[in-house]
């Protein structure tokens, strides 16, 4: 098992100052995860990392490869330091990168990519900061597209409320989804991010 994480705040500060050998404790796996049991090999998934949410997708994409699923990743950074796991996410699929300052692959957005190469999907798997979420579930509204939302957490398992987002539909019964225990996954169109 392997954790990534970037130090944000007091957290993971203090995360960073741990030694090998030092113990932590966990609670998990907690909520749900991508949905890969439907995909068939003759389907094509379009992956998509910003940022830190480039992590929990290699995962996904060598279970989606091992299932004979033709696997393409896109990941989005601010500047060329800022890129991980392109050479990991490659041996599973062609992998393209986009930096916002243009050091790195195309110049721009994840967005900029699926339109440069024309990049076609039966599903769209993705991570990574709400404004990357909200600009593919705008671009896709007919599509199948699977995003996996970060907050920050209390509880971890449903019973702080510190998490909710709102739901799209007005007429659902509760009107709120729980990220942490009903998530983190959601398709688009579930919840208003
Ligand atoms: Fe407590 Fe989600 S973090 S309910």
């Amino acid at each position: 098992m392997a954790i990534i994480y970037r130090i944000e705040g007091r957290g993971t500060e203090l995360l960073s100052h741990k030694k090998i050998g030092d113990e932590v404790t966990i609670i998990g796996p907690l909520g749900n995860g991508f949905p890969i049991q439907d995909m068939k090999s003759s389907q094509k998934a379009l992956i998509v990392g910003g940022g830190i949410g480039t992590p929990p997708l290699l995962e996904l994409s060598k279970q989606l490869a091992l299932r004979g699923v033709e696997v393409t990743h896109i990941l989005g950074f601010q500047t060329k330091e800022a890129v991980i796991l392109q050479q990991e996410l490659s041996e599973y699929g062609k992998t393209y990168v986009a930096t916002e300052d243009g050091t790195e692959g195309t110049k721009g957005f994840v967005t900029d990519v699926i339109d440069q190469y024309e990049l076609e999907f039966d599903r769209l798997y993705t991570c990574g900061p709400t404004p990357m979420l909200k600009a593919l579930e705008a671009k896709f509204p007919e599509k199948e597209v699977y995003l996996s939302l970060e907050e920050r957490m209390a509880c971890g398992i449903g019973a702080c409320y510190a998490c909710v987002k709102e739901t799209c539909k007005k007429d659902d019964e509760l009107g709120y989804r729980k990220i942490c225990s009903d998530g983190p996954v959601f398709r688009a169109g579930e919840v208003v991010l």
